[in-house]
């Protein structure tokens, strides 16, 4: 019989239930502050088949903690809380966006990042951002102040995380650093909290062995620009529970985004497959010499009827982010046509990354 038991207590509680039922104990941390009384728990398992459980518990605060007994190997499905907090790990360009979206879809929005200086353009970043909606007619000015407020900056990634139900981690697109972001994360997240990576190419089936929680990890993938009706790409790891795919699904709606959920694994999910291949020939065709930027520009959007072409869109996303992801593509094949050209390397060695340097292929 499958026992469930849900715990919300001081840590001395728990290790008293514990020890008196030799339960195993899961990322637990000893630190003798969280051992001195008062208990307040007054739950205490009568029925279980202690052979059979299992004990998760995570300090949701300084005194407080959170914990289940469950069957070995269960998914932790039923131990989920709406998303209201959502962190976001990486307050860059694709960060400092969703982070945004999410405040002004109402989300209150804690970012942190490595960098002090990344911190310090966020807020003046979403400033701007909000101005463009209300010069859009997509908001108004007085919402403006209830939206900034939705916002929060942490240095500090456990205050970061104290009571976050999502994170999104934004870092760059690097393997490595991407698992020692999760280990990291999974040591402080509350135990319901789901991890989501917006890596571009990774499958998170290459990440979640850095955490416990592999059932409450996924690919989150958002495009730029990060507005309504935009795609969001959600894949599974290995054990990712069909309750964190529905959550992470109906948070996508919530901010008024498309999920699309791949069916299998997929280096480079759908849509960014796709358009990694475009981009990928688009270089190809330049760096050959066979056309301009400008004319493979103008060629594709005459063609498809879009308002930028794809040297435009890759000066946007930053040429040193397509470097990376190209990098990511050709360490997975192995194919020498995958290696990022030389139009490409030109560009990050004379510093030109596109617009956020003021010159790429286009000067802005
Ligand atoms: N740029 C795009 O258009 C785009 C689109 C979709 C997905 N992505 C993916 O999003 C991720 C981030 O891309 P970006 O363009 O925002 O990069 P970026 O360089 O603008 O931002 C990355 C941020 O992560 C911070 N960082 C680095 N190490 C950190 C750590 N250990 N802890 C906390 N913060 C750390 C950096 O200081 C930086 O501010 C990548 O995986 C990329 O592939 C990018």
């Amino acid at each position: 019989m499958l026992q469930k038991h849900f715990f919300l207590a001081h840590p001395t509680v728990f290790l008293k239930a514990c020890y008196a039922s030799k339960l195993e104990l899961g990322g637990m941390d000893y630190s003798p502050q969280h051992l001195t009384p008062p208990p307040l728990c007054d739950i205490v398992p009568g029925d279980l088949q202690i052979d059979d459980c299992e004990l998760h518990l995570q300090y949701s605060s300084v005194d407080r903690c959170a914990g289940k007994i469950e069957k070995k190997g269960a998914t932790m499905d039923n131990y989920s809380k709406p998303i209201k907090n959502v962190t976001i790990v990486g307050a860059g360009f694709m960060g400092t966006l969703i982070g945004f979206h999410c405040a002004v879809k109402g989300y209150s929005v804690c970012l942190h990042d490595a960098s002090t200086q990344a911190l310090e353009k966020v807020m003046p970043s979403c400033a701007e951002k909000f101005d463009f909606l209300v010069a859009n007619q997509a908001a108004t000015a007085n919402e403006k102040d209830n939206v900034i407020r939705q916002i929060r900056l942490a240095r500090d990634i456990k205050r970061a995380t104290l009571d976050t139900d999502l994170v999104i981690e934004a870092v760059p697109e690097r393997l490595e650093l991407k698992r020692e972001v999760f280990a990291g994360l999974d040591q402080v997240c509350p135990a319901h909290t789901i991890l989501a990576t917006n890596s571009s190419s990774i499958p998170i089936s290459r990440i979640e062995g850095a955490t416990r929680r592999p059932d409450r990890v996924l690919n989150m993938h958002f495009y730029v620009p990060v507005r309504d009706n935009a795609v969001v790409e959600l894949m599974r790891g290995t054990a990712t529970s069909d309750h964190t795919i529905e959550q992470a699904r109906q948070f996508v709606h919530s901010i008024g985004l498309i999920p699309i959920l791949a069916q299998k694994e997929s280096f480079g999910f759908v849509l960014n497959r796709i358009w990694r291949a475009v981009k990928k020939e688009c270089l190809r065709v330049v760096d050959e010499g066979v056309a301009s930027v400008e004319d493979v520009d103008q060629a594709w959007q005459a063609f498809l009827g879009t308002a930028y072409g794809p040297f435009f869109m890759m000066d946007v996303i930053g040429l040193d982010v397509v470097h990376d992801i190209e990098m990511s593509y050709y360490r997975e094949s192995g194919d020498a046509s995958d290696a990022p050209p030389k139009i490409l390397l030109d560009k990050i060695a004379a510093g030109e990354l596109g617009v956020k340097t003021g010159k790429g292929f286009y000067t802005y």
